[in-house]
């Protein structure tokens, strides 16, 4: 038998702890796959006497991640520490140039350095696997880096964010507000004391721009990413969207145009009968939609120890399983030095149908004037309706609209002429309607 393994962890957190149980609890079923054992030899984390509900004793401590990513007693750096800088950014770029396969789960890290973390590896022909910092355990980097090679993709979207999606989840099955089913989420452990990083979709772009560069040969640019987040989503839209046969989700949105590649983070209403509609709570999805395949969905636990740990240690058996002197696949699907500049198509030019929902006086006239606007800017309306909203103050009305396709440019113009008009009483809600199968 090849000789075993030599796996480095550092960050011995919820998913550290984790992969360092699994490893134990399913070594022989390990070696049995990959034809070696894998041991943990080396492990590092800030606070040496903390209980990690594991026994990691047998393995060298590492008060600094950056010495045991360059120690000649490991074969593989597994960077679970998190953060775009600081530790881990050190250790796993000292890994690589130490000619160490690194596993890693973090998104900020590759969303911000993945591409220079990329050119080191290749130029040092070792691995930087990542499959857990895209939707936890679902394997959609292997899926779209391996299983779907000669695809072209024109489309990759997904719900990629299990904190969103248990809030809007609980908000359509409860009807209670985003700020009551909030609190309940942090109070559960599903939503940090500062949820803005989830609820404002950040963590959805990062996750958005390792799957765009996969998916057309660019380099990641989270920086260019559209993104609105959920909190200003209420019971009105929820149901509103639930009478026109819509669902809203927040979804993640790469797609080629022929202006270029548009990356966009927003609520979406995507049609209640589609398979991304039946995603609920915690749970995550990515369609990916190709010239040959078709559209390929995948759902499953995007967060959590063990959900993540099952990613890190399918890499990490992915290593195993590899021979010396192997030439690996780049690391985003092209080789580093490659990956073509993001072009961004301008978010104005998005087009597709679109929902608005405007709070107006109830007064002679409206109902005309904002049909107008919308003629005005050529905008084909499929349904224009008054919605009654309960406990809605009896001066003031509630009009929905649901566009044909048109563009973000011609929307906002019709929203704002709207607006000047001084018909509304509340500001206006406009939501992107996706097309999902
Ligand atoms: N949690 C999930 O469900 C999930 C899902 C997908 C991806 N991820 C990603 O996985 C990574 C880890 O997340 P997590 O939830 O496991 O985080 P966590 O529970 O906060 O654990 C972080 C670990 O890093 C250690 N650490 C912090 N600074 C360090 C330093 N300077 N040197 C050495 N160790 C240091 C901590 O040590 P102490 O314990 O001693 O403080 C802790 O063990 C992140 O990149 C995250 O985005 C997490």
């Amino acid at each position: 038998m090849a000789e075993a393994l030599r796996v480095g962890i550092a960050g011995l957190g919820t998913v550290g702890a984790s992969v360092a149980r699994v490893l134990r609890d399913k070594a022989t079923e390990l070696t049995r796959q990959c034809g070696r054992d894998i041991v943990v030899s080396a492990v590092s984390a800030r606070d040496p006497k903390r209980d990690r509900g594991v026994d990691v004793s047998s393995a060298k401590w590492f008060d600094d991640p950056v010495k045991m990513a360059q120690t000649a007693d490991i074969d593989v750096f597994v960077e679970l520490i998190g953060g775009d800088e600081g530790p881990a950014r050190l250790s796993v770029k000292a890994a690589l140039e130490a000619g160490r396969h690194v596993v890693t789960a973090n998104k900020a890290l590759l969303a911000k350095h993945g591409v220079a973390l990329a050119e080191i590896a290749e130029k040092k022909g070792v691995l930087l696997n990542y499959e857990a910092a895209v939707a936890g355990g679902i394997p959609v980097i292997k899926t779209m880096r391996e299983a779907m090679a000669g695809n072209s993709v024109t489309r990759v979207f997904g719900i990629l964010n299990g904190t969103c999606n248990y809030i809007l989840t609980r908000m359509e099955a409860e009807g209670v507000s985003f700020d009551v089913v909030l609190k309940d989420a942090q109070r559960l452990g599903y939503a940090e004391a500062d949820p803005t990083f989830d609820i404002e979709g950040h963590d959805t772009a990062h996750k958005l721009s390792i799957l765009t560069s996969l998916a057309f040969g660019t380099k990641i640019a989270a920086n260019d990413i559209y993104m609105e987040g959920i909190s200003n989503i209420t019971q009105a839209d929820i149901r509103a969207a639930g009478d026109l046969g819509y669902r809203i989700k927040l979804l993640g949105v790469a797609q080629r145009t022929e202006s270029g590649i548009e990356q966009r983070v927003h609520p979406t209403m995507v049609p209640t009968a589609s398979v991304i509609a039946q995603v609920h709570g915690v749970t995550n999805a990515v369609a990916i939609e190709t010239d040959i395949l078709g559209e390929l969905l995948l759902s499953g636990p995007g967060a959590g120890g063990n959900a993540t740990a099952s990613a890190v240690i399918g890499d990490v058996a992915d290593i195993a399983k590899s021979r010396p002197g192997f030439q690996h696949g780049p690391v985003f699907g092209r080789p580093a030095k490659e990956l073509k500049p993001y072009k961004k198509a301008q978010m104005r030019s998005h087009a597709g149908g679109y929902f608005i929902r405007l709070t107006v006086h109830d007064r002679i006239g409206v109902f005309a004037a904002i049909a107008k606007r919308m003629a005005d800017n050529d905008i084909s309306l499929e349904s224009i309706v008054q919605h009654a909203v309960s406990g809605e103050a009896a001066a003031q009305k509630t009009v929905i609209l649901v566009t044909h396709e048109t563009t973000e440019a011609a929307v906002r113009k019709a929203v704002d002429g709207i607006t000047k008009d001084g018909h509304l009483t509340d500001k206006p809600q406009v939501i992107r309607i996706e097309r999902a199968g």
